[in-house]
């Protein structure tokens, strides 16, 4: 019985270094993995729309404007084109909406970049334009 002993610790000596090899191979394959790494108020395709998806859905066009917009375009602070004033918004449309889109996306004069949605997309900030014009 006493030879047995040697022989069995030995053997789990054997299973046990090849699991814990298992394992390292696991953990570095892991870490080898490609990991998109996207910070806040970046637009980074994929892991945005996860984001996105992860809180249930794309935010609306009218809490976008309600919380990211509202504060200047309700009053007209700073110049702002009011929303629902058909005669300042009218000018600005000449410029076409894929230029008013970009403006308010990049920021122009006293329009600071996307508003005060830091994390918006420039889709969600077309939607949010969309939605003023549709005011007028
Ligand atoms: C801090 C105040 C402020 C916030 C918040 C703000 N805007 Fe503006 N916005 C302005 C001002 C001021 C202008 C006028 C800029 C100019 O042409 O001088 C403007 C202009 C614009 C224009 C017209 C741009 C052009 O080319 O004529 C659009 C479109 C616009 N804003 C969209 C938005 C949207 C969409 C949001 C919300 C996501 C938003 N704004 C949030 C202040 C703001």
């Amino acid at each position: 019985m006493k030879k047995f002993i040697p022989i069995f610790v030995v053997t789990l000596a054997i299973v046990l270094f090849f699991n814990g090899k298992k394992y390292d191979d696991l953990v570095s394959s892991r870490l080898n993995s490609s990991i998109a790494v996207c910070l806040e108020g970046q637009s980074c395709g994929q892991a945005t729309a996860m984001k996105v998806a992860a809180v249930g859905g794309a935010r609306s066009a009218e809490s976008i404007y309600t919380t990211g917009c509202a504060a200047c375009h309700d009053g007209g602070v700073a110049g702002a084109p009011m929303m629902g004033n058909k005669s300042q918004w009218e000018a600005r449309q000449a410029k076409g909406y894929e230029m008013l889109v970009n403006n308010a996306y990049n920021g122009i004069n006293g329009m600071p970049a996307k508003g005060l949605c830091a994390d918006c997309t420039k889709e969600e900030i077309g939607i949010a334009v969309q939605y003023m014009l549709d005011t007028i």
